[in-house]
Protein backbone atom coordinates (compact mmCIF):
# COMPACT_ATOMS: atom_id res chain seq x y z
CA UNK A 1 0.00 0.00 0.00
CA UNK A 2 1.30 3.46 -0.91
CA UNK A 3 -0.26 6.73 0.22
CA UNK A 4 1.39 9.49 -1.49
CA UNK A 5 0.81 13.20 0.01
CA UNK A 6 1.65 16.53 -1.64
CA UNK A 7 1.45 19.72 -0.75
CA UNK A 8 2.77 23.25 -0.39
CA UNK A 9 5.19 24.08 2.63
CA UNK A 10 3.57 23.92 6.19
CA UNK A 11 0.13 22.67 5.06
CA UNK A 12 0.36 20.18 7.58
CA UNK A 13 0.95 17.52 4.78
CA UNK A 14 3.80 16.36 6.84
CA UNK A 15 2.20 15.91 10.47
CA UNK A 16 -1.10 14.35 8.69
CA UNK A 17 1.85 12.09 6.56
CA UNK A 18 3.15 10.84 9.74
CA UNK A 19 -0.07 10.46 12.06
CA UNK A 20 -1.39 8.24 8.83
CA UNK A 21 1.67 6.26 8.46
CA UNK A 22 1.26 4.95 12.13
CA UNK A 23 -2.16 4.46 11.56
CA UNK A 24 -1.92 2.42 8.98
CA UNK A 25 1.09 0.42 10.00
CA UNK A 26 3.34 2.02 7.03
CA UNK A 27 6.68 3.23 6.90
CA UNK A 28 7.28 7.14 6.48
CA UNK A 29 9.64 9.19 4.38
CA UNK A 30 9.85 13.05 4.60
CA UNK A 31 11.37 13.30 0.72
CA UNK A 32 11.60 17.49 2.02
CA UNK A 33 14.47 16.45 4.03
CA UNK A 34 16.18 14.86 1.06
CA UNK A 35 16.12 18.41 -0.65
CA UNK A 36 16.53 20.30 2.75
CA UNK A 37 19.73 17.60 3.32
CA UNK A 38 21.32 19.14 -0.18
CA UNK A 39 20.47 22.38 0.44
CA UNK A 40 22.25 22.71 3.94
CA UNK A 41 24.90 20.46 2.84
CA UNK A 42 25.76 23.44 0.11
CA UNK A 43 25.27 25.94 2.40
CA UNK A 44 27.73 24.16 5.21
CA UNK A 45 30.13 23.49 2.37
CA UNK A 46 30.04 27.59 2.07
CA UNK A 47 28.70 27.35 -1.85
CA UNK A 48 25.56 29.15 -3.13
CA UNK A 49 22.58 26.87 -3.39
CA UNK A 50 22.36 28.32 -7.22
CA UNK A 51 25.72 26.76 -7.87
CA UNK A 52 24.61 23.46 -9.72
CA UNK A 53 27.83 21.60 -9.43
CA UNK A 54 27.87 21.72 -5.92
CA UNK A 55 24.54 20.66 -5.54
CA UNK A 56 24.35 18.02 -7.48
CA UNK A 57 27.74 16.82 -5.21
CA UNK A 58 25.77 17.03 -2.40
CA UNK A 59 22.64 15.31 -3.79
CA UNK A 60 25.00 12.31 -4.86
CA UNK A 61 26.86 12.25 -1.60
CA UNK A 62 23.68 12.47 0.58
CA UNK A 63 23.74 9.93 3.40
CA UNK A 64 19.96 9.46 3.90
CA UNK A 65 21.06 7.60 7.13
CA UNK A 66 22.74 10.74 8.74
CA UNK A 67 20.55 13.60 8.12
CA UNK A 68 20.91 16.33 11.03
CA UNK A 69 17.38 17.31 11.51
CA UNK A 70 18.02 20.10 13.42
CA UNK A 71 20.06 21.60 11.19
CA UNK A 72 17.38 21.17 8.06
CA UNK A 73 14.55 22.95 10.03
CA UNK A 74 16.05 26.43 9.26
CA UNK A 75 14.23 29.02 7.62
CA UNK A 76 17.52 29.32 5.63
CA UNK A 77 18.03 25.31 5.01
CA UNK A 78 14.40 25.65 3.76
CA UNK A 79 14.87 28.38 0.97
CA UNK A 80 18.23 26.70 -0.23
CA UNK A 81 15.99 23.34 -0.69
CA UNK A 82 13.78 24.75 -3.29
CA UNK A 83 16.34 26.28 -4.80
CA UNK A 84 18.30 22.83 -5.00
CA UNK A 85 15.19 21.13 -6.19
CA UNK A 86 14.38 23.24 -9.26
CA UNK A 87 17.61 21.37 -10.79
CA UNK A 88 16.79 18.08 -12.49
CA UNK A 89 20.29 16.58 -11.58
CA UNK A 90 19.46 16.99 -8.07
CA UNK A 91 15.86 15.46 -8.71
CA UNK A 92 17.08 12.66 -10.85
CA UNK A 93 19.91 11.85 -7.79
CA UNK A 94 17.34 11.79 -5.31
CA UNK A 95 14.36 9.97 -6.90
CA UNK A 96 15.71 6.08 -7.01
CA UNK A 97 15.87 6.43 -3.31
CA UNK A 98 12.27 7.96 -2.90
CA UNK A 99 10.80 4.73 -5.17
CA UNK A 100 13.00 1.92 -3.72
CA UNK A 101 11.52 3.25 -0.37
CA UNK A 102 8.24 3.25 -1.65
CA UNK A 103 8.08 -0.43 -3.24
CA UNK A 104 10.52 -1.90 -0.29
CA UNK A 105 9.64 -0.70 2.44
CA UNK A 106 12.03 -0.66 5.76
CA UNK A 107 11.73 -2.98 8.52
CA UNK A 108 9.22 -5.20 6.70
CA UNK A 109 6.79 -2.98 6.86
CA UNK A 110 3.43 -3.44 4.17
CA UNK A 111 3.91 -0.23 2.65
CA UNK A 112 4.48 3.44 2.35
CA UNK A 113 3.22 7.32 2.92
CA UNK A 114 5.61 9.18 1.16
CA UNK A 115 4.89 12.99 1.38
CA UNK A 116 6.35 15.53 -0.80
CA UNK A 117 5.27 17.71 -4.04
CA UNK A 118 5.69 15.32 -6.71
CA UNK A 119 5.00 12.07 -5.11
CA UNK A 120 1.62 11.35 -6.70
CA UNK A 121 2.82 13.17 -10.30
CA UNK A 122 6.20 12.01 -10.65
CA UNK A 123 7.79 9.84 -7.46
CA UNK A 124 4.89 6.68 -7.12
CA UNK A 125 2.27 7.47 -10.00
CA UNK A 126 0.78 4.68 -9.30
CA UNK A 127 0.29 5.12 -6.01
CA UNK A 128 -2.75 3.29 -3.99
CA UNK A 129 -4.50 6.61 -2.54
CA UNK A 130 -3.25 10.41 -3.08
CA UNK A 131 -3.50 13.37 -0.81
CA UNK A 132 -2.91 17.32 -1.94
CA UNK A 133 -3.11 18.90 1.22
CA UNK A 134 -3.27 22.67 1.27
CA UNK A 135 -3.88 25.84 2.90
CA UNK A 136 -3.96 29.41 2.92
CA UNK A 137 -0.97 31.33 2.37
CA UNK A 138 -1.26 33.56 6.23
CA UNK A 139 -2.34 30.27 7.77
CA UNK A 140 0.82 28.61 6.64
CA UNK A 141 2.96 31.18 6.98
CA UNK A 142 1.37 31.67 11.14
CA UNK A 143 2.17 27.53 11.56
CA UNK A 144 5.85 27.97 10.19
CA UNK A 145 6.53 30.96 12.01
CA UNK A 146 5.66 29.24 15.34
CA UNK A 147 7.39 26.33 14.76
CA UNK A 148 10.59 28.75 13.81
CA UNK A 149 10.16 30.77 17.20
CA UNK A 150 9.69 27.25 18.93
CA UNK A 151 12.96 26.55 18.25
CA UNK A 152 14.29 29.72 19.13
CA UNK A 153 14.46 31.53 15.89
CA UNK A 154 13.22 35.57 16.03
CA UNK A 155 11.90 35.44 12.41
CA UNK A 156 9.08 37.98 12.17
CA UNK A 157 6.01 36.70 10.68
CA UNK A 158 5.59 38.74 7.77
CA UNK A 159 9.10 37.37 6.84
CA UNK A 160 7.63 33.46 6.91
CA UNK A 161 5.07 34.96 4.70
CA UNK A 162 6.87 36.31 2.42
CA UNK A 163 9.36 33.23 2.11
CA UNK A 164 6.50 30.87 2.23
CA UNK A 165 4.84 32.97 -0.92
CA UNK A 166 8.48 32.93 -2.45
CA UNK A 167 8.98 28.93 -1.87
CA UNK A 168 5.20 28.36 -3.23
CA UNK A 169 5.97 30.09 -6.78
CA UNK A 170 9.50 28.47 -6.91
CA UNK A 171 8.17 25.53 -6.34
CA UNK A 172 5.13 25.69 -8.42
CA UNK A 173 6.88 27.77 -11.19
CA UNK A 174 9.71 25.77 -11.91
CA UNK A 175 9.85 23.30 -15.41
CA UNK A 176 10.65 20.37 -13.41
CA UNK A 177 8.69 18.09 -11.52
CA UNK A 178 6.35 21.70 -10.45
CA UNK A 179 4.45 21.24 -7.27
CA UNK A 180 0.67 20.25 -8.57
CA UNK A 181 -2.08 17.75 -7.67
CA UNK A 182 -1.69 14.69 -9.69
CA UNK A 183 -5.29 14.21 -11.55
CA UNK A 184 -6.10 11.43 -9.27
CA UNK A 185 -5.85 13.05 -6.59
CA UNK A 186 -8.04 14.29 -3.31
CA UNK A 187 -8.00 17.76 -2.02
CA UNK A 188 -7.85 18.09 1.67
CA UNK A 189 -7.76 22.12 2.64
CA UNK A 190 -6.46 22.34 5.99
CA UNK A 191 -6.71 26.04 6.64
CA UNK A 192 -9.78 25.66 9.40
CA UNK A 193 -9.15 21.95 10.38
CA UNK A 194 -7.28 21.34 13.57
CA UNK A 195 -5.11 18.04 13.11
CA UNK A 196 -7.48 15.65 14.31
CA UNK A 197 -10.07 17.20 11.90
CA UNK A 198 -7.37 16.71 8.54
CA UNK A 199 -6.75 13.51 10.24
CA UNK A 200 -10.43 11.80 10.57
CA UNK A 201 -10.47 13.60 7.10
CA UNK A 202 -7.91 11.97 5.13
CA UNK A 203 -8.50 8.59 7.19
CA UNK A 204 -12.26 8.71 5.28
CA UNK A 205 -10.82 9.59 2.16
CA UNK A 206 -8.56 6.92 2.36
CA UNK A 207 -10.69 4.10 3.38
CA UNK A 208 -13.11 5.46 1.20
CA UNK A 209 -10.49 4.67 -1.86
CA UNK A 210 -9.10 1.44 -0.70
CA UNK A 211 -12.58 -0.32 -0.13
O1 LIG B 1 8.27 19.98 2.50
P1 LIG B 1 9.50 20.84 2.78
O2 LIG B 1 9.17 22.27 3.03
O3 LIG B 1 10.36 20.26 3.85
O4 LIG B 1 10.35 20.77 1.42
C1 LIG B 1 11.53 21.48 1.23
C2 LIG B 1 11.71 21.85 -0.24
O5 LIG B 1 11.97 20.68 -1.00
C3 LIG B 1 10.51 22.51 -0.90
O6 LIG B 1 10.70 23.90 -1.07
C4 LIG B 1 10.38 21.88 -2.25
C5 LIG B 1 11.29 20.71 -2.24
N1 LIG B 1 10.62 19.42 -2.44
C6 LIG B 1 10.43 19.01 -3.74
O7 LIG B 1 10.75 19.75 -4.66
N2 LIG B 1 9.92 17.78 -3.98
C7 LIG B 1 9.55 16.98 -2.98
N3 LIG B 1 9.06 15.77 -3.26
C8 LIG B 1 9.71 17.41 -1.63
C9 LIG B 1 10.24 18.65 -1.40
Amino acid sequence: MIVAIDGPAASGKGTLARLLARHYGLAYLDTGSLYRAVGQAVLTSGKDPHDETAALEAALSLDTGHIDEKAIRTAEAGNASSIVAAMQPVRDAILDFQRNFAENPPNGEKGAVLDGRDIGTVVCPDADVKLFITASPEVRAHRRWLELNHSGSDIAETQVLADVRERDRRDAERATSPMRPADDAHLLDTSNLSIETAFDAAVAIIDGSMS
